[in-house]
């Protein structure tokens, strides 16, 4: 069985990630030396967040420059590593213009060569996997036909392709091709997290991630004219970063982990806002319905298809496994919510 070196570093992949960022603070506080791969050394926005945050930890960081599409770049920064965390991707916000190009490649070729890699590194005993809710459901619709009314970690998404959901699709291939190689043999074993959508503060001021792009829409008025009739699964960006931390360091973590807290309405989180801020924002005060959905979703990059199987329906999701697994602690929805319109403040992000 997998048993953790304190001493051997740990690799994080996609380092200056919203969610990376949290995961390696976190690595960085207990002392680890971590690896972070970045795809650019001359990007400043992404480097220096990463620089603040090692600054006084007690563990060490190192950045190597690494690309999904570029065959062998994850070869230098695992050397010597126990331990790899696969979190980058591509996490676009809106309409995708070329799916193949700049999701389905990226997240499949990626895939591919970390796992090459891992193959070829015999330090590495233990792979967490960065997956999504997106490899367990395609669309909400799909709740009415669970036998327990709530998805599980037994659920697969079957039905996203390349046309309808390529994010959704590759994902799903992605984390199906890092079950069959990690069953192909016996040196290192993989824990998969399947995050809902991450909110809540970010340590920097990029806005690339679709987390914080839907966040940021509420604050500068984007749904000011109403909210589709939607609801998602929400997980706050410090535990989804913790749990990838406890899947890294607990021995007898295995398998698939679902990550979410609570299920909320888009209108929720306006209500959240409306209280802490009043009148400070054009926060939206009613649900679409009927035709009304169907005229405005385009604007927000929502197109017909997804709003007939997703709109009007409430997913539901059993956490039990990431709480008895890896021993998860999740904080209410309202602080995520709240800290990261603090967060989007002092940092004049709106
Ligand atoms: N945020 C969520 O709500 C959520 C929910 C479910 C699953 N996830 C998964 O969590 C992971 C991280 O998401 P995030 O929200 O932290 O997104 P993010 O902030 O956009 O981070 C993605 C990271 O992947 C890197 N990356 C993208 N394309 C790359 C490429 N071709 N080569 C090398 N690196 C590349 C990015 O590098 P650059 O900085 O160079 O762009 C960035 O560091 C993703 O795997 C996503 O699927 C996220």
């Amino acid at each position: 069985m997998f048993s953790l070196n304190r001493d051997a570093p740990v690799l994080v992949t996609g380092a200056s990630g919203y969610i990376a960022s949290w995961i390696i603070r976190y690595l960085l506080e207990e002392g680890f030396t971590v690896h972070g791969t970045v795809r650019q050394f001359a990007d400043k926005q992404r480097i220096e967040p990463l620089q603040a945050i090692a600054e006084g930890a007690p563990g060490k960081l190192r950045l190597f420059e690494a690309n999904l599409l570029r065959h062998g770049d994850y070869q230098a920064p695992m050397q010597g590593c126990q331990v790899v965390i696969h979190t980058a991707s591509p996490f676009l916000a809106g309409r995708v213009r070329k799916p193949q190009r700049d999701v389905v490649d990226p997240i499949l070729e990626g895939i591919s060569n970390v796992l090459l890699s891992v193959e070829e590194t015999p330090s590495v005993q233990r792979v967490v996997f960065t997956s999504s809710l997106a490899t367990v459901f395609c669309d909400t619709k799909e709740v009415l036909d669970r036998p327990k009314g709530y998805f599980t970690e037994a659920d697969w998404n079957i039905r996203a392709d390349i046309d309808y959901h390529p994010f959704k699709f590759a994902k799903t291939v992605a984390e199906r091709q890092a079950w069959k190689m990690a069953g192909a043999q016996d040196r290192w074993d993989l824990v998969v997290i399947n995050p809902g959508l991450a909110l809540g503060p970010a340590l920097h001021r990029r806005q690339h991630s679709a987390s914080i792009d839907f966040f940021l829409g509420f604050l500068r008025g984007r749904y000011r004219f109403g909210v589709p009739d939607l609801s998602f699964g929400f997980v706050d960006v410090r535990d989804l970063a913790m749990a990838h931390v406890l899947a890294a360091t607990t021995p007898t973590a295995s398998g698939r982990h679902i990550l979410v807290n609570e299920v909320h309405h888009m209108q929720d989180i306006a209500r959240i806002l409306r209280e802490a801020y009043p009148r400070k924002f054009f926060l939206p005060d009613q649900i679409w319905s009927g035709w009304v959905s169907y005229l405005l979703a385009p604007f927000l990059g929502i197109s017909w298809a997804y709003l007939r199987e997703n709109q009007r329906y409430h997913p539901a999701f059993d956490n039990s496994y990431s709480i008895e697994d890896l021993g998860v602690e999740y904080r209410p929805f309202e602080d995520t919510i709240l800290e990261q319109a603090e967060q989007v403040l002092r940092d004049g992000m709106v």
